[in-house]
């Protein structure tokens, strides 16, 4: 099995969604990454839930949805409706986030955390048993293409261990920055997931530029 790759529909085109979503369900893409940003967790507002029922309606791949937003414990139902498979929250703004994950399983999607690029690893370490997906912010969230920070790989190694050592099988998932030469040193490092957005919508050939990531 090759590498999970998760194009972030941020860097789409949203005058032609219908046609972008098509092009990653006829791709190798395994997921399709939704970034929600409200303009109080990340300075940054992108879309919310009618334009992800939107994509939802086209999409034939599971949507892996990235929630930056301040309060998203009032959210978690709305976004099992909106066609969620995978829920992320971030860490930082979840202040009893096992009570969260617990609601997120209850409602019958996978758990995700995210961590931003200043949040260590260790924090997770009474939770990971409960987490089938942590995030890793390889850029401050909240804007497409933007350069990656290399500390992030110390990250993944941290994380391999802690996972291995609690004997979960919780997948790392990257994100930011993400293009042929920072995803071949995420790998790796072991990482299972790859989100790439100005990467592969700014290509010539995106499903081509999929293709490539997936079998770093
Ligand atoms: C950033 C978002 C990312 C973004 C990645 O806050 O969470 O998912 O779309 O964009 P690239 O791949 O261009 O760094
Ligand atoms: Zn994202």
């Amino acid at each position: 099995m090759g590498t999970i790759i998760s194009p972030s529909v941020l860097s789409a085109d949203f005058s032609n969604l219908e046609r972008d979503v098509k092009l990653l369900n006829e791709s190798n893409a395994d997921w399709i990454h939704i970034d929600i940003m409200d303009g109080q967790f990340v300075p940054n507002i992108s879309f919310g839930l009618p334009v992800m029922k939107a994509i939802h309606t086209h999409a034939q791949k599971p949507l892996d949805v990235h929630l930056m937003i301040a309060t998203p414990d009032d959210y978690l139902e709305d976004f099992k409706n909106a066609g969620a498979e995978i829920l992320t929250v971030h860490y930082e703004a979840c202040p009893h986030l096992h009570r969260t994950l617990q609601r997120i399983k209850t409602l019958g999607m996978k758990t995700g955390v995210a961590l931003n690029p200043h949040t260590p690893i260790d924090l997770l370490k009474n939770i990971i048993q409960d987490i089938d997906l942590v995030l890793i912010m390889s850029v401050n969230p909240g804007f497409g293409g933007q350069k990656f920070i290399p500390e992030t790989l110390n990250k993944v190694r941290e994380l391999k261990t802690l996972i291995n050592n609690s004997g979960s099988s919780t997948l790392i998932e990257i994100d930011g920055g993400v293009n042929l030469e920072t995803g071949k040193k995420l790998v790796d490092a072991g990482a299972d997931a790859l989100v790439a957005g100005s990467f592969v919508f700014g290509s010539d050939n995106p499903k081509e530029t999929i293709t490539q990531l997936s079998t770093l």
